[in-house]
């Protein structure tokens, strides 16, 4: 069975989508973590964002390869990981490795393009928005939580920058799918936004 959630930064996407899977004993893929290992890889490598061929090579690689998770979530990643998310054939790369994942295992995955893309026929779709002012708050909060240094006004923009690009691509852009249930989760505590997904769920699969 698969479980799609989807929507923008900051929406506590992550954080819920690992307690639906814990609860419900299925397996949990943040596909993000995918647009990320490849980012930083090319950030590491030096390879030009129009060089398309030696990012198709890098993608294929280091996807399979990369296991060290330090510096997945720095600002300069979360920076440039929509521009690299825009190609399509590093889409495809993430869409491939998403669908073997969830031909062995019941999944929760979270992302963008889930219900609308990757995974059309999910059981269930989720959508979790929030104001940009709340997200940017719980970004600031987790940053702050993590000892980083940050300001909350640069965080906004950075925030507003990679919706921007996740929502105006031409490729799989950030929307709710048609028949995806929208959570605004605002005012929400994690427990209310998990306790919100669950009540959509059939009690057999609980
Ligand atoms: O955790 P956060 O919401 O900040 O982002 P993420 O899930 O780690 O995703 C990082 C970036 O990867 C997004 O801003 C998108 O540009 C890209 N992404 C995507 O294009 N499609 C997905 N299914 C997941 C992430």
């Amino acid at each position: 069975m698969i479980i799609a959630i989807d929507g923008p930064a900051g929406t506590g996407k992550s954080t819920v989508s690992k307690l639906l899977a814990e609860k419900l004993g299925f397996e949990h893929l943040n596909s993000g973590i995918i647009f990320r290992i490849i980012t930083w890889n090319i950030l590491q490598q030096d390879i030009p964002f129009d060089n398309i061929p030696a990012i198709i090579k890098i993608s294929r690689q280091v996807v399979y390869e990369f296991i060290d998770t330090t510096h997945l979530r720095d600002t300069i990643v979360s920076d440039n990981v929509a521009i690299i998310a825009q190609i399509p054939e590093v889409r495809q790369i993430a869409q491939d490795i998403q669908r073997e994942y969830a031909e062995t295992y019941n999944v929760v995955v979270e992302g963008r393009d889930i219900g609308t893309m990757v995974f059309p026929q999910a059981e269930y779709k989720f959508y979790l928005d929030a104001s940009v002012e709340v997200r940017t708050e719980r970004r600031y909060q987790e940053l702050i939580s993590k000892g980083e240094l940050c300001d909350k006004e640069e965080i906004k923009q950075s925030i507003i920058a990679r919706d921007t690009y996740d929502s105006s691509r031409e490729h799989s852009p950030l929307r709710p799918a048609d028949d995806a249930i929208i959570v605004d989760t605002g005012n929400l505590s994690i427990e209310e936004v998990l306790n919100t997904l669950i009540q959509y769920i059939n009690p057999t699969h609980i």
